[in-house]
């Protein structure tokens, strides 16, 4: 069984952050904010993403943006005039908040997607800074509540397997047209083998087990990625590149990870993981449980 397999797993240490798309379904904020700018609580989407990389030893960072994204570079500049205006005030506290969005210089690289051609096509703009290594990928609209971090997770698990491995999760059947599916060799628990998967199946997906934006890959992806192969919905996928691994080499796992998902890409899962990460705040628990508990209690009186 591939699993067993021992033979020496190189280290991830490189990230691709995927941020080149529209954002669309969130008009019209995104018109002029990048969606991964967006404000969970009072963390940017990326911050959570840059966190759950950095706890994954995670060194180099690299970003595939587009127009319009620059918010998201100067967000992880120094800030000279604020920091010292905060530094002069004695307010040490926002200063080591501020620490968290600082990047060494030379850690973080941002290349560009000159059109949106999908998923696939963004991370195969990072094909030169890749090299041959392996590569993690984070959709940072996924944001993953979990006791360890779920790259960790995924790196922790990958160190037994090699390969590639997709983060994945039990979906409804009916909701397995919205994801990238996977068709399962062998389930072992937390770790399934892989012998296809499907992209957006419209009918009979080969299971409901659904890839989420957490991925360790092989630089043999970005080989498959250089085919520029259209997929579904016309756009270049990731999932036909990594699926061409399973069925040549069945070298895919899938991975159960241990946490909470939630699609920070829509609306509603935007507002799902802002309540949730509203009421696990220390600083703010209180206050907004007892709202949200009157809120609930005016609507069952006003039914
Ligand atoms: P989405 O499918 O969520 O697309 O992309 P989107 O453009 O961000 O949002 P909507 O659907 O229009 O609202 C998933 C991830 O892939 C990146 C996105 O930035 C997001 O992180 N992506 C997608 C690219 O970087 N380039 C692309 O061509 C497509």
């Amino acid at each position: 069984m591939a699993v067993s397999v021992r033979r020496k797993i190189k280290k991830v240490t490189k990230a691709v952050f995927p941020v080149a798309g529209m954002g669309t379904r969130f008009l019209p904020a995104t018109k002029s904010i990048p969606k991964e700018i967006l404000t969970l609580v009072d963390r940017p989407l990326i911050q959570y993403a840059i966190d759950e990389a950095r706890a994954a030893g995670i060194k180099e960072f690299i970003f595939v943006t587009a127009r319009g994204k620059s918010a998201l570079e100067d967000y992880f500049d120094h800030s000279p005039e604020l920091e010292a205006t905060l530094r002069r005030a004695g307010k040490d506290d926002l200063l080591e908040v501020l620490r968290e969005t600082n990047m060494d210089s030379g850690a973080i690289a941002y290349v560009r997607q000159n059109r949106a051609l999908g998923l696939g096509h963004a991370v195969w703009c990072a094909r030169r800074l890749i090299g041959n290594e392996p590569f993690a990928v984070l959709l940072p609209d996924d944001v993953i509540a979990a006791e360890k971090p779920c790259l960790q997770q995924m790196v922790e698990a990958y160190e037994q397997t090699g390969g590639n491995m997709v983060a994945a999760m039990e979906v409804p059947l009916e909701k397995t047209s919205s994801y990238g599916v996977l068709d399962v060799a062998e389930d072992m628990g937390s770790i399934v083998q892989v012998k296809g998967m499907v992209e957006k199946p419209k009918s009979d997906p080969p299971s409901n087990l659904a890839v989420i934006g957490r991925y360790i890959l092989t630089p043999q992806v970005m080989v498959n990625l250089n085919k520029m192969k259209a997929g579904a919905g016309g756009e270049i996928q990731l999932t036909d590149a990594i699926a061409e691994e399973a069925t040549t080499l069945g070298q895919v796992f899938g991975f159960r990870f241990r946490g909470q998902r939630y699609d920070c890409g829509s609306k509603a899962g935007f507002l799902q993981a802002t309540v949730a990460f509203g009421l696990t705040r220390p600083d703010l628990r209180d206050e907004f449980s007892a709202y949200i508990n009157d809120m609930v209690a005016m609507q069952k009186a006003a039914q």
